[in-house]
């Protein structure tokens, strides 16, 4: 029955009972599960975009763990775990820092060490890892509840937004109560964005104002150390904790370093043992961090020029299939979009992978380059220590490669 011979009550039940139903878009973030198959053979070279975490240890790092001094570090008594420690906590011009090991254990122990009552809350950005990528584990873990702001461009938040949402009700019993306010630099989804030294400084009045602590998801706080040309202890200065992740661009195997105030590493000791993160020889992978710390943080700069380089190249691809905004190209994550929307992220990225062989008569040889579709209908690419300027180069060869190739399609389809 058309809508047009129905009363005006029936026609607003109808619109009541019969909803138009919604076409809803699956955003394809990053697909772990569903990563290209590596193709191994003499013919195809492989260049690794997908993350930095895929860096492997070299000689110099796999010498010092077969050859570190080790103890039990629950009792305290690893040399090469207090060794890094101090190395970290002089670094970050912190009080202390502790081994932990990895990024995301590292996170939950800041939270419960600064969120330590049931009831207690922190403010996040809504694009942060601890908000997106940990599994909602400081509620499912530490009982602590979020309040997410909106995460700008360039990985920061508007300090209004975040003032409107700190609770003043304590001790009314309706209200979480505000302790904590996160903030991650570099930051990841916004493809490696430099918090700016006067956002953290304002954010650090605004934390002081309203008694709240300031933790940093610094995973890759040297990369913005780098891109800032500071001692990563300038960055630091506006926070009372920070993660900074060596198993990232610095190419250690495993481990994080948290570091903070004498009180709260001695805190975080007791919630990294209640987390199963207690470990007892483990100077052996302490020795991979120390040498990460030492001698690989000046190496990002290398990264940080292919990144530019490749978004550069992309620019240059003719047919024009690619959307780089360069100004937004500060570190080591580049995210970009495909003009084209005939070919969605995920599909692109399955051309980039594959090698077939109009490639191998064209280009001389297989370029297989992994990349991840990305939030927002965009592409990730991620450079690391793996990733040399040849790789750069031959990563854009095929980039032109794919626009071309599709180009050809599309008139044939056309
Ligand atoms: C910004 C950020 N924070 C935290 C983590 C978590 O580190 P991990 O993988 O060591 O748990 C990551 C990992 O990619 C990250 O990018």
């Amino acid at each position: 029955m058309s809508s047009k011979t129905l009363t005006v009550p029936a026609r607003l039940l109808r619109r009541c009972f019969h909803k138009p139903r919604r076409v809803f878009h699956v955003d394809p973030v990053r697909l772990y599960y569903r990563s290209p198959q590596v193709v191994t053979g003499s013919a195809v070279r492989t260049v690794d975009l997908r993350s930095d975490t895929v860096t492997k240890p070299g000689a110099a790092m796999r010498r010092a763990m077969a050859e570190a001094e080790v103890g039990d570090d629950v009792l305290g008594e690893d040399p090469t775990v207090n060794e890094l420690q101090k190395f970290a906590a002089d670094m970050f011009g912190m009080e202390g820092a502790l081994y932990v090991p990895t990024g995301t254990m590292s996170n939950l122990i800041a939270v419960m060490v600064h969120c330590r009552e049931r009831g207690d809350e922190m403010i996040v950005g809504d694009l942060s890892h601890i908000h997106v990528y940990e599994q909602g584990s400081s509620a499912q873990l530490a009982g602590v509840h979020s309040a997410a702001v909106t995460t700008l461009g360039d990985g920061t938040y508007d300090l209004d937004q975040l003032i409107s949402k700190i609770r003043h009700g304590y001790p009314d019993p309706h209200y979480p109560r505000s302790r904590l306010v996160c903030v991650e630099n570099t930051h990841n989804i916004q493809g490696g964005r430099v918090l700016p030294l006067s956002f953290l400084q304002e954010l650090r009045s605004v934390a002081d104002k309203f008694g709240l602590a300031v933790h940093m998801d610094g995973a890759r706080v040297m990369n913005a150390a780098v891109a800032l040309g500071v001692q990563p202890s300038v960055i630091l200065q506006h926070c009372d904790s920070v993660s900074v992740c060596l198993s990232k661009g610095l190419g250690a195997p495993v481990g994080t370093m948290l570091g903070g105030s004498k009180d709260f590493i001695q805190r975080a000791v007791r919630a990294r043992k209640a987390l199963g993160g207690g470990m007892r020889q483990w100077g052996v992978l302490a020795a991979a961090g120390k040498i990460a710390l030492s001698d690989m943080i000046g190496r990002l700069e290398e990264d940080h020029r292919n990144a530019r380089s490749f978004a550069q190249g992309l620019l240059q691809c003719d047919p024009p299939l690619y959307h780089v905004d360069l100004t937004t190209v500060e570190t080591n994550i580049l995210r970009f979009r495909l003009r084209d929307t005939q070919m969605s992220p995920a599909e692109f990225c399955e051309r980039m992978a594959s090698v077939d062989e109009e490639e191998v008569k064209v280009l001389g040889q297989g370029l297989q380059v992994l990349m991840f579709p990305h939030v927002g209908g965009t592409v990730r690419a991620v450079w690391h220590l793996g990733i040399s300027e040849e790789d750069t180069q031959l990563a854009v060869l095929k980039a032109q490669f794919v626009a071309q190739q599709h180009k050809l399609k599309s008139i044939r389809a056309a």
